[in-house]
């Protein structure tokens, strides 16, 4: 078997298995649920990667509610850091490369708005940040093939997301609210499957092994990515976006003020273009009307 898909029922999951059966290679691959691999089960991983030796193993397994995550420390570094490290320690065993996601939210409040790149050190804000960190650390230092993927703001046509949460508020209410002071880069998750698919298919040589930034290109806030959301739905006449402060709409966890990534080295390293995410966020407006 060819690549082995961890927490294949995510967002990124799904729009891997869409790509990979689009172009008709669903057979060298296996997608494999939380219920088929719970990734923080090691001796599970373990078997399931010595049976498949697989050339390369992919992880959109993950804790990802960033919330939940400060009053449920312990399942959050379970599934981030400890079951990333039994996926890198597999790896490692057969000589499979893990190509991983983590996160702009490994970066707290560097007073910066110049786009982060990798070379900038990580200093996170909350639990979900700290445990995803602590899951890139623990794959370098297992010394398999890895590639580190950080990426942001993911939205796609399955799942939950802010898109998705933006569209319903949006048709059930007259006006919103929407925070105007965290600043980042929307990422549509079925332009980072194919990302993903484009830097496998070069064969990743070990010079090419590393960390590195996707997100769609340009940055904005939560305000400014709701109005677009609205105003590309056809919606502006049925529901007002409005800014407001996150003092005004706190959380349980602190959000990075601005956390968008450069994405320049895995550009020219991997020879890729990246849509801006204006006309990543219609394809995907556009998908999800097929899809209803
Ligand atoms: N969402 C974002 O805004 C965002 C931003 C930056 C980075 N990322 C990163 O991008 C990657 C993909 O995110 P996503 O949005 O696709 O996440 P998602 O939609 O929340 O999917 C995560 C998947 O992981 C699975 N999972 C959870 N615990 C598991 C376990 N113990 N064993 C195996 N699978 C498990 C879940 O299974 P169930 O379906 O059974 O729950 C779910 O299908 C993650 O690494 C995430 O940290 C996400």
């Amino acid at each position: 078997m060819e690549t082995l898909v961890t927490g294949a029922r995510g967002q990124l999951g799904r729009e891997l298995a869409y790509l990979i059966n689009k172009a008709g290679r669903s057979d060298e691959c296996l997608f494999a649920s939380s219920e088929q691999l719970d990734i923080t089960n090691p001796s599970a991983v373990l078997e399931t990667v010595q049976r498949m030796q697989p050339r390369v193993i992919i992880n959109c397994a993950a804790y990802t509610q960033v919330d939940q995550a400060e009053s449920e420390p312990e399942n959050a570094d379970a599934v981030n850091h400890r079951g990333a490290a039994h996926l890198a320690a597999a790896a490692k065993e057969v000589h499979s490369l893990l190509l991983h996601i983590s996160t702009d939210y490994v970066f707290g409040n560097s007073g910066s708005h110049m786009p982060i790149t990798e070379q900038t050190a990580p200093n996170p804000m909350g639990v979900y940040g700290r445990t995803k960190l602590a899951g890139e650390q623990a794959i370098r230092a297992s010394g398999c093939r890895h590639i580190i993927l950080r990426t942001s703001w993911l939205y796609s046509a399955y799942g939950s997301n802010f898109v998705k949460t933006m569209l319903r508020l949006m048709h059930g209410r007259p006006e919103i609210r929407v925070v105007n002071d965290q600043i980042g880069s929307p990422t549509y998750a079925r332009d980072l499957a194919a990302a993903i698919l484009q830097i496998l298919r070069s064969g990743v040589p070990d010079d090419k092994l590393g960390t590195y930034h996707y997100c769609n290109i340009g940055a904005c806030s939560w305000y400014d990515f709701a109005r677009t959301i609205c105003e590309y739905a056809g919606l502006s006449e049925k529901c007002r976006v409005l800014p407001c402060s996150s003092a005004e709409y706190p959380t349980k966890a602190t959000r990075p003020p601005f956390s968008a990534l450069d994405t320049t080295t895995l550009r020219h390293t991997f020879d890729l273009s990246i849509p801006c995410w204006q006309d990543s966020l219609r394809g995907m407006l556009s998908d999800l009307s097929e899809l209803s």
